[in-house]
């Protein structure tokens, strides 16, 4: 059962540590290095302050959007977090039962403990599939007719951790994933090798040979009809090489601040790389999201729509399905409040001007 003070984001997160072994939780909760990017992620959104509006008429007040041909009753997706096993029994299926319980898009990592097509069969909302670009472009293929054949709406290619990030909290911890936990989705795949000998380095001999580039999302264009997003982009340069590969959306993120320590929150890059976006692909983002104002605070600043990753896996562990659809709940329903006291009655009203300057 639901603990009855679970009432807001960091009450889940709370509940979610004191319950999982310590080790799974420096998995889960952890981040890279010193954690500097997972703290900037949330003092960005806490240091920005609202314009209240009073009065406003909000007579049929909405949270939907159309987004990428999809309607959707509001903004808040499920970001793609690998192995919810670790956290829950039933895993991703767990997962995905609470988010379509709530109308919440939900992104199936390419780490994923249980088989893409289950959760598809298990699904009442949209789903789309989170891509790691695999060393063989046969073995990218076949994932990518998988997430077609279970009726993902989109695809999500992670371009943000070619190689792992420094996840010292984990490393300390010991953290191996306990039997029966693993990428199933990708089994009988190549993985990434090192071919560096005793002295050499093993990240620039073997791991990057396979990471992709640019090229290979224009190539993945031309091989599927889904959208295809683009997540973990934080810097404006970035955004034309994007555009001419041709994907469908940006993801800003910086990964929850688990690869690449003090890269900058997400909330300070987003209104860099929605200037450069100018309006041409939509714009998401992720990243310390914990408060319906925090989700109202980024559709400000230029996203179209969020994704929330620790969150969702803290609602699964505390409270399985219910946990998430609780979790994924309170931040809508807090995004409603937030909307009502700044006087925006859509998603469309909610622009610069809800911050204080
Ligand atoms: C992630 N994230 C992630 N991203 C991705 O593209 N593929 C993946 O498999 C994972 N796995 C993963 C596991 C865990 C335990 C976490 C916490 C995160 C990153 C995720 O999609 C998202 O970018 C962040 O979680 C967003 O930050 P918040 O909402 O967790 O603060």
């Amino acid at each position: 059962p639901i603990p009855p003070d679970a009432v807001a984001l960091a009450d889940y997160e709370r509940h979610a540590r004191a319950r999982l072994p310590a080790d799974v939780w420096a998995y889960v909760g952890g981040a890279g290095a010193d954690g500097i990017t997972r703290a900037a992620n949330r003092a960005a959104f806490d240091a920005l302050r609202l314009e209240g509006r009073v009065l406003a008429d909000m007579r049929g007040a909405h949270t939907r959007l159309r987004l990428l041909g999809m309607d959707l009753d509001h903004p808040i997706l499920v970001a793609p977090t690998a192995f919810h096993r670790l956290l829950h029994g039933e895993g991703e299926l767990a997962t995905v039962l609470g988010a379509g319980a709530v109308g919440s898009a939900m992104v199936v990592s390419c780490q994923a403990s249980v088989a893409l097509d289950r959760i598809a069969a298990a699904a009442h909302g949209p789903l789309w599939f989170q891509l790691y670009m695999q060393p063989r472009r046969e073995d990218t293929l076949a994932l990518v007719r998988r997430a077609e054949d279970a009726g993902c709406r989109a695809l999500v290619v992670t371009a943000d951790a070619a190689i792992n990030g420094l996840r010292n909290e984990e490393a300390r911890a010991g953290f191996r994933l306990p039997p029966g936990v693993e990428a199933v989705n990708l089994r009988g795949f190549a993985a990434p090798a090192s071919r560096a000998g005793p002295g050499q380095s093993p990240v620039f001999l073997g791991l990057l040979d396979a990471a992709p580039r640019w090229s290979d999302i224009a190539w993945l264009k031309g091989e599927t009809r889904l959208p295809v997003l683009v997540k973990g982009i934080l810097s404006p340069r970035d955004v034309e090489p994007a555009l001419a590969a041709g994907v469908d959306g940006l993801i800003v993120s910086n990964h929850g601040g688990r690869v690449l320590d003090t890269l900058p929150a997400s909330i300070e890059a987003l209104p860099r790389v929605a200037a450069a976006v100018a309006g041409r692909v939509p714009v998401l983002a992720d990243g310390g999201i914990r408060r319906g104002t925090d989700v109202l605070k980024a559709l400000a600043l230029g996203a179209d729509a969020v994704l929330t990753g620790l969150p969702v896996l803290c609602g699964l562990a505390v409270g399985g399905a219910a946990g998430v659809a609780h979790v994924l709940t309170i931040l809508r329903t807090e995004l409603e409040v937030a909307m009502t006291l700044t006087g925006c009655p859509t998603l469309a009203d909610i622009g610069p001007g809800v911050i204080w300057r």
